[in-house]
């Protein structure tokens, strides 16, 4: 068996079924000591309410932390995020300006204070007005000379970030760090903030069977070899992806 980088998101991919997770986890940890296979956590979470997430529920340790929707990548055993990482977020970002902006739309509500981050500035919107509002926003943000890009999950989270800060580029940059290949990578999400892992990515692509509208779209319009629906839901559809790719033994 080969070894492969599994990047998988937490709620409602990884989490959600917890017998499920068992297995997986159980798979995980003997391939890993096996055959040297990685794990990524990639969330949207900060690192607050991922370790809330790792407190409820049965995670194994993952050896890069990527949290708050790609802006901060943490090796194992680091409590700063990856400095070589931020670097390259803090051009074209002005978290004041960015406020000042978005403070004229009445519909966006600004997340709790744990979820906003360095590079990452998070609302609540909700999905009868964000068609109207998100095209509005990003006019008004790049007239004031922002390169952001609004990131609409779950129809109903706002998040602005930095143009190069998303999952999938937050991936491509660790994954080339441990010097895997792409074809041994597999990133597995269910809604708008995963679909960075599955755009024009070199990786492999599983969705879980319970996805959101908005990735589910996007998949239906962009099939590919590349990229397994699953039917089964969280890690059970994960289970199944793997072994559509031949990596379960
Ligand atoms: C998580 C984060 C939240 C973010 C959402 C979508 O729920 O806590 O801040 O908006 O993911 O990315
Ligand atoms: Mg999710």
């Amino acid at each position: 068996m080969q070894p492969f980088l599994l990047i998988t998101d937490l709620d409602n991919t990884l989490v959600g079924l917890d017998s499920a997770l068992e297995e997986l986890n159980q798979y995980i940890h003997d391939h890993r000591q096996q055959y040297g296979t990685r794990l990524i956590y990639s969330t949207g979470r900060s690192p607050t309410l991922y370790r809330q997430l790792a407190e409820e529920k049965n995670l194994l340790e993952p050896d890069v932390l990527i949290v708050s929707v790609g802006t901060e990548i943490y090796y194992q055993g680091k409590a700063e995020p990856d400095a070589r990482w931020a670097a390259q977020l803090g051009e074209h970002w002005d978290r004041e300006v960015i406020r000042a902006v978005a403070s004229h739309f009445a519909d966006l509500v600004p997340q709790p204070e744990s979820e906003q981050r360095p590079y990452k500035i998070s609302y609540f919107l909700a999905a009868p007005a964000a068609k109207e509002v998100l095209p509005r926003l990003e006019v008004a943000l790049s007239n004031r000379g922002l390169d952001v890009q609004l990131i609409y999950s779950g129809g109903k989270d706002l998040d602005i970030l930095p143009r190069l800060a998303n999952k999938g580029n937050a991936m491509g940059f660790v994954r080339q760090d441990l010097e895997i290949p792409p074809e041994h990578t597999i990133a597995c999400g269910d809604s708008g903030n995963d679909l960075s892992m599955f755009v024009e990515r070199p990786e492999r692509g599983i969705i879980v069977g319970n996805a959101m509208p908005e990735l589910l779209e996007w998949h239906y319009l962009n099939p590919s070899s590349n990229r397994y629906l699953a039917k089964g839901h969280c890690a059970a559809g994960i289970l199944e992806g793997l072994q559509y790719f031949g990596f379960l033994a």
